[in-house]
């Protein structure tokens, strides 16, 4: 089977019998890395970096100079079209006449996805916004196969700036699809999105437990802990046990400690940056000296700021510096395979991911947009062409994902566009969450911001219209 002309925007367009045999193909190529300038000879890899990066960029690099292949890089908006008002989709059709294969970073959500609908080359995302950074959680996976052999089973705790972490919320679905437990431990006010909890709940079967309390003893050690997530491959019966049971599972072991910094310059500039620097949570030695931490991997994706301190550097359990230079073996063979220089066999029974649902789409010239401010769908340079596009991810309630950033949208107004049948007194707008509102059929449903859009539009309320 080959990956050739695919793209990679997020950690679900690889199966996972795709991914474990990448890591098979990456395992050679770690094995030989100087013997591989055959493979992409006369191919050229555009690396367009619109944030700072130090490992995702130069790994892709070096790993595509080590393929034969050569490079083609922007590193700054500024230096490009970009900063003159340049939409991103002729940036990336442009771009991918000139290269075979196209790597970017962007700091808006959703902008992989649009340089992957107009670039004609496969488009891998090395990070856009806080969405996601889907090659960094192939790194984060390969290094716990290396060292566990498997992710099934394996209690891993994620750590810090859930809110904004593109790599926890990439690494967070792969994790529920190998069959992880999971368990959050945000800083303050920096808990994981509630779209991604959702998600985790309604597509990856996952079972969300409570245990916010667990700290609060004085004669425990455990670690602050805001929640556990339970996937289908944890046992189930710990979900219906109390707390005091899952203090217990808790204390059998943390199998990795994902470490993350605080996305700083993600915050809202109403946020204070001093006041959530003092209560991020540390990892250090005296953390890490618990008995749930004996056969703990110490994982990060780094950049590191305050958040690990140095002194674990010199720990065995320390995985950080091993996970950047997996990159290298890891997206050579993603390149190798998406330029089609390489093919891959699927082992048997291992492509057990839980399938993207196919959910209704909904799309209009006019009415709702996405709710984040960041998503490529909200840009000034970007609206005249991309228009709000969504998939209907729920009907009881109502609730829309954009399918550039995944946000979700709780509208509450909608009407049929099917309203007339010859009687303009039945163009009516209804309550989203009205029975009325549920029976109308996904390519009939219009969605209003407001009642106020509803009424310039000439629909009046119906009496399915709660005040
Ligand atoms: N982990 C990671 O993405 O590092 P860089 O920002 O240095 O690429």
């Amino acid at each position: 089977m080959n990956l050739v002309n695919r793209n990679l925007v997020t950690i679900d367009d690889l199966s996972n019998g795709e991914i474990e045999a990448l890591f098979t193909l990456a395992d050679g190529m770690a094995n030989s890395l100087n013997n591989q300038a055959g493979l992409c000879q006369g191919k050229i890899m555009a690396s367009l970096f619109f944030e700072p990066s130090t490992r995702t960029r130069l790994s892709f690099e070096a790993g595509m100079l080590r393929l034969g292949g050569r490079v083609i890089t922007a590193v700054d908006i500024g230096a490009s079209s970009l900063a003159k008002g340049e939409s991103i989709a002729d940036m990336a059709k442009v771009v991918g006449s000139y290269a075979d294969i196209i790597v970017i970073r962007h700091p808006w959500e959703g902008a992989a996805r649009v340089v992957a609908d107009y670039a004609g080359v496969p488009v891998i995302n090395a990070g856009d916004g806080s969405h996601q950074h889907p090659t960094q959680t192939l790194c984060d996976l390969y290094t716990i196969r290396r060292e566990r052999q498997s992710v099934k089973g394996l209690r891993i705790a994620l750590w810090g700036d859930l809110k904004h972490g593109r790599t926890i919320h990439s690494l967070i679905y792969a994790l529920a699809r190998f069959g992880a437990t999971i368990l959050f431990c945000p800083g303050p006010g920096l808990e994981l999105p509630e779209h991604v909890l959702r998600r985790l709940n309604t597509e990856y079967r996952g079972e969300l437990k409570k245990c916010g309390n667990l700290n609060q003893e004085p004669e425990q050690t455990l670690f602050p802990i805001d929640a556990i997530y339970i996937t289908p491959g944890s046992p189930h019966q710990l979900a219906m046990l109390p707390d005091v049971s899952l203090r217990v599972e808790l204390k059998a072991g943390v199998d990795a400690l994902y470490v993350t910094r605080l996305q700083k310059e993600r915050q809202a500039p109403t946020v204070e940056e001093q006041e959530l620097k003092k209560s991020y949570p540390v990892v250090d030695k005296k953390l890490l000296r618990g008995k749930e931490f004996k056969k703990t991997l110490v994982m990060h994706p780094l950049p590191r700021v305050d958040e690990l301190t140095h002194e674990v550097d010199a720990d065995p359990r320390s995985m950080y510096f091993k996970q950047a230079a997996y990159g290298m073996p890891v997206r050579m063979a993603l390149l190798a395979l998406l330029l089609g220089a390489k093919e891959i066999t699927i082992p048997e029974k291992k492509d057990s991911f839980v399938r993207k649902t196919d959910y209704p789409a909904y799309k209009r010239d006019a009415g709702v947009n996405c709710p984040n401010i960041n998503c490529v769908s909200n840009q000034e340079t970007e609206v005249r062409y991309i228009k709000p596009e969504f998939t209907i991810v729920s009907r009881e309630p109502l609730i829309l994902r954009c399918i550039y950033c995944e946000h979700e949208l709780y509208p509450r107004y909608v009407a049929s566009s099917d309203w007339h049948e010859g009687k303009l007194e039945n163009k009516r707008y209804h309550s989203a969450d009205s029975h009325f509102a549920r029976k109308i059929k996904p390519e009939n449903l219009i969605i209003f911001a407001s009642e106020n859009e509803a009424q310039a539009q000439q629909f009046k309320p119906s009496s399915y219209v709660r005040q």
